[in-house]
């Protein structure tokens, strides 16, 4: 049985945050029972396709999952249980946002086998929250996660965002020092992005809001990671850190390349070298649905170069770097066969380290990591 990984995306949130482009809308409740439905319809549609594998994690991503009643996620996963194999799932992840939660709900999400929770937080900060058009408090927060380990989940992970409009350092540190003390197994700390078609990206370019200089937005990602990992976190990805143990499983599907099925608007999939995405557009995914047909909106064929050059670019973004062994066994190839001149280039210029073993990013290249990505490409 080959392993798979399961993302479910569900669309809806209580308010739009100002830096979000995520496929996720405010308002439009009145749609959520229909989109459950048809995402049942999806998952019938892929029965047959997958029988030869073997789910191994799960990830309800949004939007705000949280945000639905929680019979709805229950119906989800045993809808996905009818039609997919699930008996070797490790890992069920749901995210959530502070404020959502309550012990109905988190009974509910227990029984239906969700082992992880995931808490967008960006900050402790309410000043900055409110500046984000977040729909929560600090407080919020607090009263979750204590409701979440009393009700006996544990392993939680807490997004956080520096980077922010008037944000400093000692922000930044001082909402890591809060969520280190709760002692939460994950933490991902992600560099702001400015996305397009964002309320955030309109109000920078008219002036209306400042950055941190870049310089300042390096030492906030730089002094966090000191912080965590002198907290005894393992700092596994660009942006991501755990406790020994506790590294998302779900993500390193992706990291390491291997296949996923992307389900709901938006949702993308990478399984037997063709990557596909779903329509983002409640209508023409319906409309799909309607007709009997898997709701892609477009795919790509991935071939062997391409293949290799993603495996590279991903790979990189693990802390530990590229296997070199692992490499060779999935490829039939040695990463020196193709890459020899790239890496020679990149370790002269103290962005890459390799050894016998393994091929990473040093601390200088994971600031410059775009100058290697470039290279790699075919
Ligand atoms: C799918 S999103 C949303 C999860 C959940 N709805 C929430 O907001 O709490 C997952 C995470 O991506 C991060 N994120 C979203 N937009 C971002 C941006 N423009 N720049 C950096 N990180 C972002 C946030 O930390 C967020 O918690
Ligand atoms: S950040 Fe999360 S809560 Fe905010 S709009 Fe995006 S998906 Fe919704």
């Amino acid at each position: 049985m080959k392993e798979l990984g399961v993302y479910i995306h569900i669309p809806f949130c209580s308010s739009k945050c100002y830096y979000c482009d995520f496929v996720s809308f405010s308002n439009q409740d009145y749609k959520i029972a229909g989109y459950i439905d048809y995402l049942k319809r999806e998952m019938d549609l892929y029965k047959e396709y997958l029988k030869d594998y073997t789910v191994k994690t799960i990830f309800i991503g949004g939007g705000t999952p949280s945000y639905l009643e929680g019979h709805f996620i229950v119906e989800i996963l045993e809808h996905l249980d009818k039609n997919f194999n699930l008996k070797q799932v490790e890992e069920i992840t749901i995210e959530a946002n502070p404020g959502t939660l309550n012990g109905k709900k988190l009974y509910q999400y227990k029984g239906a086998g969700i082992n992880r929770i995931s808490l967008g937080v960006q900050s402790l900060n309410d000043r900055l929250l409110k500046s984000l058009g977040r729909s929560h408090t600090s407080m919020d927060f607090f009263r979750n996660y204590e409701l979440i380990r009393e009700m006996g989940f544990n392993n939680i992970n807490v997004d956080l965002i520096f980077g922010l409009p008037d944000q400093t350092i000692e922000d930044c540190i001082n909402t890591l020092k809060k969520v280190i003390d709760l002692g939460v197994e994950h933490i991902s700390y992600y560099s702001l992005i400015l996305e397009e078609n964002t309320m955030m990206k309109k109000w920078y370019q008219e002036g209306r809001i400042q950055l941190p200089q870049e310089e300042i937005e390096r030492q906030m990602y730089h002094r966090g990671i000191d912080l965590l990992k002198d907290s005894g976190y393992k700092h596994y990805e660009i942006s991501n850190f755990s406790k020994e143990g506790f590294e998302c499983k779900h993500n390193l599907f992706y990291w390491k390349l291997k296949p996923y099925i992307g389900l709901g608007i938006g949702a993308h999939s990478n399984i037997s070298n063709k990557r596909f995405w779903n329509h983002s557009d409640f209508k023409y995914y319906y409309n799909s649905l309607d007709q009997g047909k898997i709701p892609i909106s477009g795919e790509e064929i991935i071939d062997k170069d391409m293949e290799i050059a993603e495996y590279m670019i991903l790979g990189l973004r693990l802390v530990k770097g590229i296997n070199k062994k692992e490499f060779a066994n999935r490829f039939k190839l040695n990463i020196e066969d193709i890459y020899k001149g790239v890496l020679d280039k990149h370790e002269k210029g103290g962005l890459l380290y390799t050894d016998h073993e393994w091929v990473r990013f040093t601390p200088k290249g994971l600031d410059l990591s775009n100058l290697v990505y470039v290279d790699l490409l075919p």
